[in-house]
C-alpha cells in the first residue's frame, strides 16, 4: 500500500448468500467495519440480495455512493452492457442503479473461463459502467499455463490494454484487480513480491495514459486471501487493497482482513507524518455525520473524492490519451454477442 490510496477490500460472494443470509452477513460486516476508517468496504452479493443488502448497510454504516464517499459499497458482479432489450437472463446498468449498486466487478476469471467472456466483451461492459456512473472493478490475471509458460506480464498487458482502450481513463474511473487464476479459490496465494512485480507492471501500464491515472488507480490482489495472508500482500507498495472470494463468506475473517488494511494504512500514515490514528468512535462515523468526519487521506487517492466531478458526480476525464490496443485486441463498436 502507498500512503496517499485509501485501500479498498471487496468481497466477492460469488453464488451465495442469495438471500436473508445476505443481509445477515452484510449488516454484521458493516457493523464491525464502521470503525476502519482508512479502509472502503465494497460487498458483491448475488443479483437478487442486490437491493436488500444496499439497505441494509445504508442502515449500519452508511453506503458509499458517487456523492458519498464512505461506508460500505455494494457491487455487482456482473452487468449487461446495453441499457435494456430483449436478453433474457440479462441485467442492465439501470437496474443496478435502481437496485442500489454503485460498483460492477467486471471480467472475472470465472466469467471468462465458464461464460467465455472476452477481452473485447469485458471493454464493452467497462465503457457501460462508467457511462452509468457504476465503477468497474475490472479483473485481469494469467492462468497457471499462462503463468508456467513464463507469459503472466504479456496475459495482464493484452487483459488491461484490451478495456483501457475502450475509454479515456480518467484519475479515479475505477478499480483494477489482478487476480491469478491458478490462486483463486484454490488455497494457493501468490507470493507478495511476485504480485507486487504483477502490480508494479500494471501501474507501468496505467502511466502510460498519465501518471495521475497510475497514482490514482487502486490494484487489489484477489486469490486466495485470508485474514493470516492479508497484511503480508498489503504491505506490498503497489497493492491496495484485495478482492476477496472464500473468505468474504465469514464476517469475522473478512472483518478480520479490513483490519489488517486498516493497520498497514495506520502505519503508513505514521510514516509520513499524518494523523496519528485513523481510528474513531464508531458513533462518530454515523451515516449521517462520517462523511465530513472522516480522514480521507489524500484527496487524489480514490475514486470517491479525488477527481474533479462533473455535476453528476463522475470523475471527469482528463482528457488522457488511452492506452493504444494491440491489434488482436481492438475495440470497436460492435456488440457483444
Ligand atoms: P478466493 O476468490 O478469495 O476464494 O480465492 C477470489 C475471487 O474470485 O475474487
Amino acid at each position: 500500500m502507498n500512503p496517499f490510496r485509501r485501500p479498498l477490500i471487496a468481497g466477492n460472494w460469488k453464488m451465495n448468500a442469495g438471500g436473508q443470509e445476505a443481509c445477515v452477513l452484510a449488516n454484521e460486516v458493516a457493523a464491525k467495519t464502521r470503525r476502519f476508517d482508512r479502509v472502503d468496504v465494497v460487498l458483491a452479493p448475488p443479483f437478487t440480495a442486490i437491493a436488500a443488502v444496499a439497505h441494509e448497510v445504508e442502515e449500519t454504516r452508511g453506503s458509499i455512493d458517487v456523492d458519498e464517499g464512505f461506508g460500505v459499497g455494494v457491487a455487482a458482479q456482473n452487468m449487461h452492457h446495453l441499457q435494456s432489450g430483449a436478453f433474457t437472463g440479462e441485467i442492465s446498468t439501470p437496474m443496478l442503479r435502481d437496485a442500489g449498486a454503485t460498483w460492477v466487478i467486471l471480467g472475472h476469471s470465472e466469467r471468462r473461463q465458464h461464460f467465455y467472456e472476452t477481452d473485447h466483451g469485458v471493454a464493452l461492459k467497462t465503457k457501460a459502467a462508467l457511462d452509468a456512473e457504476i465503477r468497474p472493478i475490472v479483473c485481469i490475471g494469467e492462468t497457471l499455463a499462462e503463468r508456467e509458460a513464463g507469459e503472466t506480464l504479456q496475459v495482464i498487458e493484452r487483459q488491461l490494454r484490451a478495456f483501457m482502450a475502450a475509454f479515456e481513463p480518467s484519475p479515479g474511473f475505477g478499480v483494477i484487480a489482478y487476480e491469478p487464476v491458478w490462486a483463486i479459490g484454490t488455497g494457493k496465494v501468490a507470493k507478495p513480491e511476485d504480485a507486487q512485480e504483477v502490480h508494479a507492471r500494471i501501474r507501468e501500464l496505467l502511466a502510460e495514459v498519465s501518471e495521475e491515472v497510475a497514482e490514482a488507480t487502486r490494484i487489489l490482489y484477489g486469490g486466495s486471501v485470508k485474514a493470516d495472508n492479508a497484511a503480508g500482500l498489503l504491505e506490498q507498495l503497489d497493492i491496495d487493497g484485495a478482492l476477496v472470494g472464500g473468505a468474504s463468506l465469514d464476517a469475522e475473517g473478512f472483518v478480520k482482513i479490513v483490519e489488517a488494511a486498516q493497520q498497514v494504512a495506520d502505519k503508513l500514515a505514521e510514516e509520513e507524518g499524518g494523523p496519528p490514528s485513523g481510528q474513531r468512535n464508531a458513533g462518530e462515523l454515523d451515516a449521517d455525520t462520517g462523511a465530513d468526519e472522516r480522514d480521507t487521506g489524500d484527496a487524489t487517492s480514490s475514486e470517491e473524492g479525488a477527481p474533479p466531478s462533473s455535476a453528476d458526480g463522475v470523475p471527469a476525464s482528463d482528457g488522457a490519451v488511452g492506452i493504444e490496443p494491440d491489434d488482436d485486441d481492438a475495440v470497436d463498436d460492435r456488440e457483444n454477442t
